[in-house]
């Protein structure tokens, strides 16, 4: 589980929390599990550049490790505007879909980085 705050004058405005899903594969599974900017500070791409860095970071890590990502999974509600901001951040399209979870349907998106990287 790594939390990463993006912090201004101090204070913190955004967080993300990436886990590695099904252990510690060479293969990592990881879930992009809650991500949120501070009300008055969304539509900046505050989101975006927090979802890009802290993957580049986090595949750093993998890396380091011997490992690579294989897949990135993220659920979200169905609104379109979800749907727009993780294919535009992390190439995510939708794969599977969960009726009445929490609010509502939750779709399954994944990313598989090599592809994309390959394609
Ligand atoms: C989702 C969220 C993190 C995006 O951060 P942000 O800094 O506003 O995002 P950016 O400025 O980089 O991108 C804005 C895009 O996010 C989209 N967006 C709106 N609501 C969203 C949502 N609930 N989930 C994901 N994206 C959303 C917007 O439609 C916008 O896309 P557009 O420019 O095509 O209209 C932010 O809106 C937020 O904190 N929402 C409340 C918490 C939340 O819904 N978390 C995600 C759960 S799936």
């Amino acid at each position: 589980m790594r939390y990463w705050i993006a912090r201004r004058r101090g204070l913190p405005i955004a967080y993300i929390l990436w886990i590695e899903k099904g252990g510690f594969r060479p293969d990592a599974v990881v879930e992009l599990e809650q991500i949120a900017v501070a009300p008055d500070l969304r539509g900046k791409g505050i989101g975006q550049l927090l979802v890009r860095q802290s993957l580049r970071e986090l595949r750093q890590e993998v890396t380091r490790s011997g490992r690579r990502i294989k897949v990135i999974e993220v659920t979200t509600g169905s609104e379109q505007g979800a749907i727009r901001f993780y294919r535009r951040a992390l190439g995510a399209t939708v794969v599977a879909k969960i009726p009445d979870l929490f609010r509502g349907t939750e779709l399954v998106l994944l990313a598989r980085p090599r592809i994309r990287a390959r394609g």
